[in-house]
């Protein structure tokens, strides 16, 4: 999976010493995994709890744990100072674990050991992922701490509620990888191209009540608004992602507004995109939806069963309308789902709703369209561009659309 953010990126990993340690060998594996070049900094206390070579199995990299060692330099045979070195190569400082006693120091600015050196010369951003017992964390002293962190600009992930090494249950234990791996791409595309920028991002397939246990819906997974929203979160925006049910869990840094039904969708996104910047509608949003859903589940009874339909509303349409008034979103895309005709019927949908964009995906290709990771689909704009995008994953899909949202802004 290519994530742009991630790409060519360089994070230095600060492991101190917790049980959670062995969870940051996870974290080390998967940002390599995704093309990070990860420099890995161990306290001594956190080689006590899992090896060096750990850390440099999974990332391929020398790693780092003595203050006191010169570095040699197989280009140019020069010394270096690792701390110096590599606290200036980082795009992101990333400690996880981080426990009590690095957090206090890092809040003092102490600086005793390799890590604590390396966050004093950083020019990087830092991201926490603090883990404790839950009376270390509740202690004043570390909630002082964590304050004058988080005011002096460093993210922090959790810790969340749960089953903790001593047996008990609290609040102490360090974010799941995954999460951590999310709030990594949020601190690292903060200050990307879409900063400043306020985007509303439409994702899901929308649920028409027939009854109260049975609903008309579509085979929309929400990958494709999902990846849209995340790729604007990787590069700064501050995003609401209003969406239908899916399966995809709950995104991190960034809004998210369940709902049901195209008529909650529309209030939804009304009341979040008056002053946005762009709203892109992925979402399958109903075009019927049955008139009277009856308030108790319909019984067996009739051979046949006739359902009466009336249309939902146009969002998208809606949307583009009241922008012409001045107060809709600056920028307006659509998708366009299509079994047949696709480009005749997209360019229909772009004039008829009046978008700036439409990407029209053919959804009877087995790789593109719902449910797979993939997606091919024609970019068309209002000034008559037409640009057929190769197969692609729908993280990149999702990038090529921002980069052209941030094309007509420059141009609007
Ligand atoms: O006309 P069609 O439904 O195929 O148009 C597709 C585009 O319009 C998608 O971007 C979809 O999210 C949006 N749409 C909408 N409201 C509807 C139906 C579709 O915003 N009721």
């Amino acid at each position: 999976m290519s994530i742009r953010v991630l790409k060519d990126k360089r994070v230095l990993l600060g492991v101190t010493g917790g049980v959670a340690a062995y969870k940051a060998a996870i974290l080390a594996s998967r940002l390599t995994q995704v093309g990070v070049a990860v420099d890995v900094v161990l306290t001594e206390a956190a080689t006590r709890f899992v090896a060096p070579l750990t850390f440099q199995a999974v990332t391929q990299r020398p790693v780092y744990t003595d203050l006191f060692e010169l570095e040699v330099d197989p280009g140019s045979g020069e010394l270096s100072i690792p701390h110096i070195a590599l606290a200036k190569a980082a795009d992101l400082l990333l400690i996880a674990p981080a426990t009590g006693n690095t957090l206090a120091k890092l809040a003092h600015g102490i600086a005793d050991n390799l890590l604590t050196n390396i966050a004093l010369a950083t020019p990087a951003p830092l991201l926490i992922a603090p883990a404790m017992e839950s009376d270390m964390w509740a202690h004043p002293a570390t909630q002082t701490n964590v304050a004058t962190l988080t005011e002096r600009g460093v993210t922090v992930v959790g810790p969340t509620a749960g089953h903790l090494a001593s047996g008990a249950e609290g609040v102490g234990r360090m974010s799941e990888p995954a999460e951590i791996l999310e709030m990594a791409r949020v601190v690292l595309g903060q200050a990307g191209d879409l900063e400043q920028r306020r985007v509303v991002v439409s994702a899901g397939g929308t649920r028409e009540a027939i009854d109260p246990v049975r609903f008309i819906s579509n085979r929309s997974s929400g990958k494709m608004g999902y990846a849209l929203a995340l790729a604007a979160r990787d590069r700064g925006a501050q995003v609401t992602l209003v969406t239908a049910p899916t399966s995809l869990s709950d995104p991190v840094g960034l809004k998210t507004v369940q709902v049901e039904s195209a008529a909650q969708m529309r209030d939804a996104i009304l009341a979040a995109s008056s002053d946005a910047d762009a709203l892109v509608m992925a979402a399958a949003v109903s075009d019927y939806r049955p008139i009277e859903p009856a308030h108790q589940k319909i019984k067996k009874g009739e051979e046949g069963l006739t359902l009466q339909l009336s249309r939902t509303p146009d969002i998208l349409a809606e949307m583009a309308r009241l922008r012409e008034l001045g107060r809709g979103p600056k920028i307006v895309v659509g998708f366009a789902a299509e079994t047949q005709d696709l480009l005749v019927n997209a360019r229909d949908k772009l004039q008829r709703k009046r978008l700036d964009l439409i990407a029209a995906n053919d959804v009877s290709a087995a790789d593109a369209g719902f449910s797979v990771d993939t997606n091919r689909v024609t970019l068309l704009s209002a000034d008559g561009t037409v640009d057929a995008l190769p197969l692609m994953s729908k993280e990149e899909v999702a990038d090529e659309i921002w980069d052209r949202v941030c094309r007509l802004w420059e141009t609007g």
